[in-house]
């Protein structure tokens, strides 16, 4: 009876893993709650554990302001909405939140001496079968692993903004990840109707953010360069390169403390990762976290969500090659370093950032030639971020 219950809940997955019935999400925040109330959409049992009950009241009204979305959209009714709300249990006391959990999803803030803290705390609470996952953006796996008393058991499952909505979680295994647990976080994203995406090495960005962090700061650069304004960049990025936001109006929906933070983080571990514009840092240092502080690189009200003006006419404006070819090169760095295949890249952003046409198709369109003429002026400018990849000037010959 129950099963039948739980086939009828999910609609967005299969039935959930025999081994892992409860789940522990710490952190309630943007992801957090997302990866709380999807896992509860797919039957499973969720505690969402934050260091304030204040925390947990603002992620259960995100929860039931999303849940009452799915179910004006006919997606769910009414009744099934109630009892998704009813599987999720907030909690401030750890060790009541970790108590008999199969798997903790850890989303807390990309910091690693705060990450530190929280698994040597968790590290005394969780039972031996509890496996360790972190929605980590940028942080590597292996290192936050070594933080804790069982990097065999510990993966990294990184999911996409919003997650109720978003199809893609990256899998990517550390240096110790056992196999077996590599094979049930692929099967455990799978039942919460997801799109595993198995990131073969542990670099910095992953796939997507490797593609995405960088984007921000060459708009930033070509907002200052180009004499055009945001919506018209944003336009562009939007009609002719196929995103479904402009990439300001994504980094204020994703957060400038989240941009700025795995900024940090990416580019420390390599410098060929992102060219930094200092206008992040300003954003951030500011507090002008963009959606979720009411200013960012736009402005906005209150409401729970909002989408900024974009249109065709505007985009005819602007031509958007400096950003595209800056997404051309990262893509193709992350295929010649077998990162992932070309296929898994295109479904990566597909799913993870909701482009409607193939990056290498609108490069094709663009003419790989230019791209790779582009980024050799840029590089002789200001250096080698810029140089083009071997694989783009493998097709572009
Ligand atoms: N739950 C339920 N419904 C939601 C929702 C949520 N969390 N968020 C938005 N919606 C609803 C909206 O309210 C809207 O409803 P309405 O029609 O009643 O107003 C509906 O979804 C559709 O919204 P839009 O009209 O804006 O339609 P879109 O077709 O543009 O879809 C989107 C919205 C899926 C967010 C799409 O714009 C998109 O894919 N944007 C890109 C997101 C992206 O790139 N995410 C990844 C960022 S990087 C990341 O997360 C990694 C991290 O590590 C940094």
């Amino acid at each position: 009876m129950n099963q039948i219950v739980t086939l009828k809940i999910v609609n967005f997955g299969i039935l959930p893993l025999s081994k892992i019935k409860k789940i522990t999400v710490l952190g309630s925040g943007i992801m957090g709650h997302g990866i709380a109330q999807i896992s509860a959409m797919s039957a499973y049992h969720v505690t969402l554990r934050d260091v304030e009950q204040r925390f947990l009241d603002n992620a259960m009204n995100k929860i039931r302001w999303s849940l009452d979305k799915l179910v004006e959209k006919n997606k769910i009714n009414k009744q099934e909405s109630d009892k998704i709300y009813d599987k999720i249990t907030p909690v401030v006391d750890l060790k009541e939140a970790l108590t008999d959990t199969d798997l903790l999803i850890e989303a807390v803030p990309e910091d690693l001496k705060l990450k530190k803290r929280v698994y040597s705390e968790v590290d005394q609470f969780s039972q031996e079968k509890t496996i360790y996952s972190s929605n980590t953006s940028t942080l590597p796996i292996s290192e936050i692993s070594q933080l804790t008393n069982r990097p065999d058991k510990f993966i990294g499952l990184h999911f996409f903004n919003p997650p109720q909505l978003m199809k893609l979680v990256e899998v990517i295994p550390g240096a110790n990840t056992d196999n077996s647990i590599v094979d049930l976080g692929i099967n455990f994203v799978k039942t919460l109707g997801k799109n595993p995406i198995l990131c073969n090495k542990d670099v910095p960005g992953f796939i997507v953010n490797r593609i995405f962090i960088p984007l921000v700061h060459e708009a930033a650069y070509c907002l200052e360069s180009d004499g055009k304004s945001m919506t018209q960049i944003d336009s562009s990025v939007k009609f002719k390169m196929f995103l479904p936001m402009g990439i300001f109006e994504l980094a204020d929906y994703t957060g400038l403390d989240v941009i700025h933070k795995a900024t940090v983080e990416m580019y420390s571990r390599d410098k060929n990762v992102v060219n930094p514009h200092p206008k992040i840092e300003y954003l951030f240092s500011t507090g002008k976290y963009g959606k979720k502080s009411g200013d960012g690189f736009y402005s906005y009200g209150d409401k729970n969500y909002e989408r900024i003006q974009l249109s065709e006419e505007e985009s005819k404006q602007y031509d958007p090659i400096r950003i595209l070819s800056v997404a051309i090169n990262n893509a193709s760095w992350l295929i010649s370093n077998n990162v992932c295949t070309r296929e898994d890249l295109e479904l990566a952003l597909k799913l993870g950032m909701g482009m409607k046409k193939e990056l290498f198709k609108i490069g094709e369109d663009f003419d790989f030639k230019r791209i790779e003429n582009t980024l050799n002026d840029l590089k002789e400018r200001n250096g080698s971020f810029y140089d083009p990849d071997p694989y783009l000037k493998s097709i572009s010959a």
